[in-house]
């Protein structure tokens, strides 16, 4: 499969990329390619012609989001929708990650998919229109949510791996 691999600095796509194993991943970094510019984004896709579009881009430092809101919906919104986009125009699956920060966090259970999303911060409102654009715009697609990465790279949101984080807060790291 071809793969066209979004935000690829991240701590995701770095543990993703190597699982690439057989698939063909062409990988983009921010730098490479900014969600929040659709004509690029289109072009890309129709060079590349992926038959799956992963997308780790994010603007996920949440207290920054607050402040930043346009920055928060230009990337965590618009850029979504501009991949949702791309992705109906080659007919490629849209693989689109989002966060707990849906909802707003008071159940004494975990959450499942027929919960209703209920953002408190703009981080989390920014990602749920994410998922909204997601959703309306490209039925062939996938909305995973996640409270957490672990993996052997480092988030640039938090500071390092969550395991360097914990080992570090708690005097060991
Ligand atoms: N980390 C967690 O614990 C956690 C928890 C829940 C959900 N998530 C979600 O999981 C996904 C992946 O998170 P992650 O921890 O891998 O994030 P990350 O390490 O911060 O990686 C995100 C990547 O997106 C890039 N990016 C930012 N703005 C962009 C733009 N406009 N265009 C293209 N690329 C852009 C960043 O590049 P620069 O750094 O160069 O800007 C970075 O390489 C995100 O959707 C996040 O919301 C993460």
């Amino acid at each position: 499969m071809r793969v066209l691999l979004i935000g690829a600095n991240g701590q995701l796509s770095s543990d993703l990329l190597k699982l690439s194993g057989a698939h063909e991943v062409v990988a983009r970094t921010h730098q490479e390619l900014d969600v929040t510019h659709v004509r690029k984004v289109q072009e890309e896709a129709r060079r590349v012609q992926p038959e799956v579009i992963i997308n780790t881009a994010a603007f996920h430092k949440v207290d920054l989001c607050e402040t930043e809101v346009g920055r928060a919906f230009e990337v965590n919104a618009y850029g979504v929708r501009n991949l949702a986009l791309a992705a109906r125009e080659v007919a490629a699956t849209l693989v689109h990650f989002s966060t707990d920060y849906v909802f707003e966090g008071n159940a004494n259970r975990p959450y499942t998919e027929e919960d209703i999303p209920n953002p408190i911060n703009a981080y989390g409102v920014s990602k749920l229109a994410g998922e909204k654009m997601v959703r309306y715009l490209w039925t062939k697609s996938f909305v995973i949510r996640t409270c957490g990465l672990y993996g052997h790279a480092g988030c640039s949101g938090k500071g390092g791996s969550f395991v360097e984080m914990m080992l570090s807060q708690t005097g060991c790291g």
